[in-house]
């Protein structure tokens, strides 16, 4: 009973009624907001603060390959979230789509997974969004106290000109290179990280009051990113000196990962994290005015705009400076820098352009993650309460709040380098089950309608599959082991909650009792 019961799909015609359903939610979002929403979750922290890190250190100018690759995988992958979101149009996104093909179990798991995504990615950026607003504002002069602006526990110390940085072990391998004594420069311990707390809960109300009040805000958000990284771009273009890109590929230090072609797979798996979000579209499903035809639009189109913008970015930002000097938490302001004093102007509108970005990046994942909880609730696997929708706001309020809740703490207390490999982890592999679970519905179910059909089956799902694994492979060891301590957890839930209040467990178990009578 148990083994059936673990691998029990979910009918097709209980999928589409809960499409249709009047499940509460607004039906307001067109073809545009959708792809405005996905390019608010893509552009963020990847490429305002990730791109110079990684080119820096992994792979030079040739990073514009790393986009490429990267890019290239999160292709097959919305190729496949395109056809399932056009077909299956529910909000629970890589989870409802793994329930009707790959049974129960690894739809919890997947939907356990998809916390990782969304909800960290929330809090990864959040911290993100921190660092930018603390700078920012000490430019105008306003300093909020270091002790309240990074994660509990850790330590900060004072750089003469520069202000307070965590102090990691790739910061006091350069101070002491440059031979400052780190023992000489005053130092503290950080209590809790209050601006990126604050963000979180400001765009916690904005979504309990409504989808179309956040969509609006997300709108705005768009627009500021989109038009200073075309400035930024156009500008920018004309200080190239193409110096900067030779060689291109630097050589390989001797290390795998250093350089060569090595450092630029690296690279891409680094800035995989750019590309998170696209699918954050599919969760919108419910509220979406015509979902078979404008989901697509909304993954596919947010993908490309934003794939097209990363690709130029990295050649405009590795041609203005050398790749050497762009390992700093705000590349694109470098770049900026080395564009003369003239320019001096576009600096602070770079800074709010990422503000902005970042805050789009954290509404759309904040946005995503109740809609998940939703379609689980309604499944009986999480407690009713999650499904709540609000009488007047008609958002999912309490899901919401919750998601809220914890994005909150998790923002306030642990750094952004272990959210973030979390994120990326826990992506990669909803995108393969995503991917695979394309294949086995084509053979399932070959005459289900499907309004989008990926290209190339299956060889777009197991490239799509191939290459996030692949990347997955190449994240560190301790990210593997949070990733599967996390995992236990959610089994744990699964074997004491949800399996007993299925409800399509309760359905089987009716069927039968009919039968019997
Ligand atoms: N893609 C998102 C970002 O770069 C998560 O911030």
């Amino acid at each position: 009973m148990i083994l059936s019961q673990l691998f029990s799909t979910k009918p097709f015609k209980h999928l589409m009624h809960n499409a249709n359903e009047e499940n509460g939610m607004k039906r307001a979002l067109s073809a545009t907001n959708l792809t405005t929403l996905g390019i608010g979750a893509i552009i963020g922290a990847g490429i305002f603060v990730l791109t110079g890190q990684a080119a820096a250190q992994y792979a030079g100018p040739a990073i514009v390959i790393s986009f490429m690759i990267s890019g290239l995988a999160c292709l097959f992958a919305g190729l496949c979230y395109a056809e399932f979101a056009s077909m299956i149009p529910v909000s629970g996104s890589a989870y409802t789509y793994a329930y009707s093909t790959l049974g129960e179990f690894i739809a919890w798991i997947i939907g356990w997974d998809l916390i990782l995504e969304y909800l960290f990615a929330a809090s990864t950026v959040s911290v993100g969004w921190s660092g930018y607003v603390v700078s920012f504002l000490k430019d105008f002069g306003l300093n909020i106290p270091p002790q309240f602006t990074a994660a509990w526990n850790t330590v900060l110390i004072e750089i003469p000109n520069i202000g307070w940085k965590p102090l990691t072990s790739q910061l006091a391998d350069s101070l002491s290179a440059s031979g400052i004594a780190i023992s000489n420069l005053p130092h503290l311990t950080a209590v809790l990280n209050l601006p990126a707390m604050f963000i979180v809960a400001a765009i916690t109300l904005l979504l309990v009051i409504g989808i179309k009040e956040s969509a609006g805000f997300n709108n705005i958000m768009v627009i500021i990113k989109v038009f200073v990284i075309l400035l930024f771009i156009g500008i920018g273009f004309f200080f190239v000196n193409k110096v900067n890109w030779h060689p291109f590929i630097p050589e390989n230090t001797g290390v795998w990962g250093h350089f060569g072609w090595s450092g630029i797979l690296r690279g891409s798996a680094v800035i995989f994290f750019a590309y998170i979000g696209f699918d954050a579209v599919s969760t919108a499903a419910q509220e979406a005015k015509n979902p078979q035809r404008d989901m697509p639009i909304g993954i596919l189109g947010s993908l490309g705009v934003s794939t097209v913008l990363y690709i130029l970015v990295a050649i405009v930002l590795t041609g203005i400076v050398s790749y050497t000097f762009l390992n700093v938490a705000d590349p694109i302001a470098v770049g900026v820098n080395e564009m003369g004093k003239g320019l001096f102007w576009l600096r602070p509108i770079i800074k709010i352009a990422a503000i902005a970005g970042l805050s789009s990046v954290i509404l759309v994942m904040m946005l995503g993650q109740p809609r998940i909880f939703y379609a689980m609730a309604k499944d009986g696997l999480l407690p009713p309460q999650f499904a709540k929708i609000h009488p007047r706001f008609k958002t999912p309020y309490f899901s919401t709040i919750i998601t809220g809740f914890v994005a909150f703490l998790l923002a306030g207390i642990l750094p952004i380098n272990i959210l973030g490999e979390l994120v990326s982890i826990g992506t990669l592999l909803a995108f393969a089950i995503v991917c695979i679970g394309v294949i086995f519905l084509r053979y399932k179910r070959p005459d289900l309608k499907r309004p989008f059909r990926t290209p190339l089956v299956p060889l777009v799902p197991v490239l799509g599959a191939s290459i996030c694994m692949l990347q997955m492979y190449s994240l560190p060891l301790d990210t593997w082991l949070r990733l599967i301590v996390w995992m236990v957890i959610g089994i744990v839930i699964y074997f004491t909650y949800s399996i007993r209040h299925s409800q399509l467990r309760k359905a089987k178990v009716n069927d039968i009792d009919n039968h019997r009578k």
